[in-house]
């Protein structure tokens, strides 16, 4: 089979990062259109220079890296360095990026390449806000059809919160774009908190990948010994969870996650749960599925798959 199209929205983040190195150790199931780079854990000019860092730490300069939205469609941005860092991306010693941004706008560049593919060969892997999607979307309506499918990283139901007590960052940062998203037809998988604070990179886990000896594997190490810490002093977990590179390892391994098919709304008025994914996860209503909703995984297979496909880098 010829591995799947994607095009990989993101704003890096340690957890985007890795997430971009699993997509370019797995060429024979993912084939790496582009990036595309968002607002959102920091400002858009930090985020399109992390992926480049990223891709350059992998060796792959030649992918093309585009940066669309500065800012959500209807709000101010919301950052989250008391997450990620200053740089978004700290932990290894970042080298400033020799590859140049694509002079083509982010949205610009999914528009155009959801209309020159196949209809239905191209998969979206939104990993932060989604307000490039959204801006797609309402700009160029004719592409939701031609979309494989959106696999994101986003929401929160058992989980709640985490960047309010009601919601998870990526959609509360652009409710609106997240609304347009799951309100527009297209298939959609969510990996939502629920899922992704059981993807714990514990010190054995991290360790195993440094032990990779590589430039990929302690360049992963180091951002994971840093992404660790707001975690583990909140929750008292046993590791920072790697919440995106849930979106990419479902693409090769969907076996290694569960879920349900439900009806997802998202809260865009209340100021006390903005941003709340309300998932239909019992069936209470009778709002039509539009969203698989993630819950659980398989997380030694999942972290057996990042060592196993960093390596080849
Ligand atoms: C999401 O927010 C960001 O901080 C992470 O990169 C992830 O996409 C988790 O809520
Ligand atoms: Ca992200």
């Amino acid at each position: 089979m010829s591995p799947r199209k994607i095009i990989i929205d993101t704003d890096p983040g340690q957890d985007d990062a890795v997430a971009i190195l699993l997509a370019l150790g797995s060429p024979e199931e993912l084939d790496l259109l582009g990036i595309t780079c968002v607002a959102g854990n920091v400002p858009l000019e930090r985020t399109s220079i992390n992926a480049r860092i990223t891709c350059e730490a992998a060796g792959r300069s030649d992918i093309p890296v585009f940066a669309g939205r500065s800012a959500p469609l209807a709000r101010a941005l919301v950052t989250a360095e008391h997450v990620h860092g200053k740089t978004g991306l700290d932990g290894p010693e970042l080298i400033p990026p020799q590859m140049p941004l694509q002079d083509q706008n982010g949205v610009d560049f999914i528009i155009n390449t959801l209309r020159r593919e196949a209809p239905g060969s191209v998969t979206l892997c939104p990993l932060g806000p989604l307000s490039n999607i959204a801006d797609a979307l309402q700009r160029a309506p004719d592409i939701a059809e031609r979309i494989q499918e959106i696999v994101l990283m986003g929401g929160a139901y058992f989980e709640v919160g985490n960047i309010t007590p009601a919601a998870e960052f990526n959609i509360y940062v652009d409710p609106e774009a997240a609304d347009i998203v799951l309100k527009s037809g297209v298939k959609i998988t969510m990996m939502p908190l629920d899922v992704t604070h059981k993807a714990l990179a514990t010190r054995p886990r991290i360790e195993a990948i440094r032990a990779l000896n590589s430039r990929v594997g302690t360049f992963t190490a180091e951002m994971l010994d840093f992404f660790e810490r707001f975690d583990v002093e909140k929750y008292g977990s046993e590791g920072g969870p790697l919440h995106d590179p849930c979106v990419i390892a479902y693409l090769i391994r969907p076996d290694l996650f569960s879920g349900r098919k439900v009806n997802v709304e998202i809260e865009t008025k209340s100021e006390l749960t903005l941003g709340m994914t309300v998932a239909d996860w019992w069936g209470v209503t009778d709002r039509s599925p539009n969203a698989m909703f993630m819950g659980d995984l398989d997380a030694d297979g999942f972290f057996a798959l990042i060592t196993e496909r960093l390596a080849r880098l």
